[in-house]
């Protein structure tokens, strides 16, 4: 990639090595799927479930698996990985695509959604536009909805944020990351990365008039946070 890529474009290029770079990047990937989905109250029934910045539908895919008669709505900017989303689960008709920008959400319905969900993508946007987004996504839950998405968060001060980043380096290169793979991670994170602190996140949530937040894990550098409408 080069410095001025979009992050559309960035992931346009990656869509066909994205399932398999992603796994060698971040730590304890998995967990952090089993643990957004383990804390949802399990008197939700979803019926409408909205993914925002799906990918190649790796959260997707879970969200299938604990609810498979939902509709489920997998969003993202870039065109090329919804492709490859859209053929992972060519034949499952319930579902749908939509090529959006987190910053110009296209939902007209209010309270349309029980549960939003979202992993390792809000932070593609900065602070003011993930605030705006809450209130966004506030308004699209039902009342009762649940919010829950994992992110890269930073720290309480920049020397916490910076042992983040040498341990998740540590801990990429153990997951089978290689020099040129890291390289490629940090001229992404400088050009379209912008992390804030997990109190960040719950400070706006509370904000936005969520009637409870909390952190429901955190591993290094990545937080699953949980909001109830
Ligand atoms: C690191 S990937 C995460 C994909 C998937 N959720 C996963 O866990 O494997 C981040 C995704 O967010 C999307 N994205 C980044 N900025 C976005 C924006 N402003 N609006 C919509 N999607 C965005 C990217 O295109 C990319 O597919």
């Amino acid at each position: 990639m080069n410095k001025t890529q979009s992050v559309e474009s960035f992931y346009d290029e990656l869509s066909n090595q994205y399932t398999e770079l992603i796994r060698k990047c971040v730590p304890r990937y998995e967990e952090i799927f089993y643990n957004l989905f383990h804390y949802i109250p399990s008197g939700l029934k979803p019926r409408n479930i909205l993914d925002l910045g799906c990918g190649t539908g790796n959260l997707t895919a879970a969200a299938l698996q604990y609810y498979p008669t939902a509709q489920i709505h997998a969003l993202d900017i870039s065109g090329d990985i919804l492709d490859e989303c859209r053929q992972r689960f060519a034949g499952i008709s319930n579902i749908h695509y939509h090529q959006q920008d987190f910053n110009q959400l296209d939902f007209k319905d209010e309270s349309s959604f029980d549960l939003v969900i979202s992993s390792i993508a809000i932070h593609h946007i900065v602070d003011a536009d993930k605030a705006a987004l809450y209130i966004k996504l506030h308004g699209l839950l039902k009342p009762g909805g649940i919010f829950v998405f994992a992110d890269q968060t930073s720290g309480m001060n920049d020397e916490i944020y910076q042992k983040h980043i040498a341990r998740w380096k540590q801990e990429a290169f153990k997951l089978g990351s290689t020099q040129e793979n890291w390289d490629m991670w940090m001229l992404h994170q400088t050009a379209h990365d912008y992390h804030s602190p997990t109190v960040w996140h719950l400070d706006q949530l509370r904000h936005t008039g969520f009637a409870a937040v909390d952190v429901i894990w955190k591993n290094i550098m990545w937080s699953v946070i949980m909001s109830v409408k």
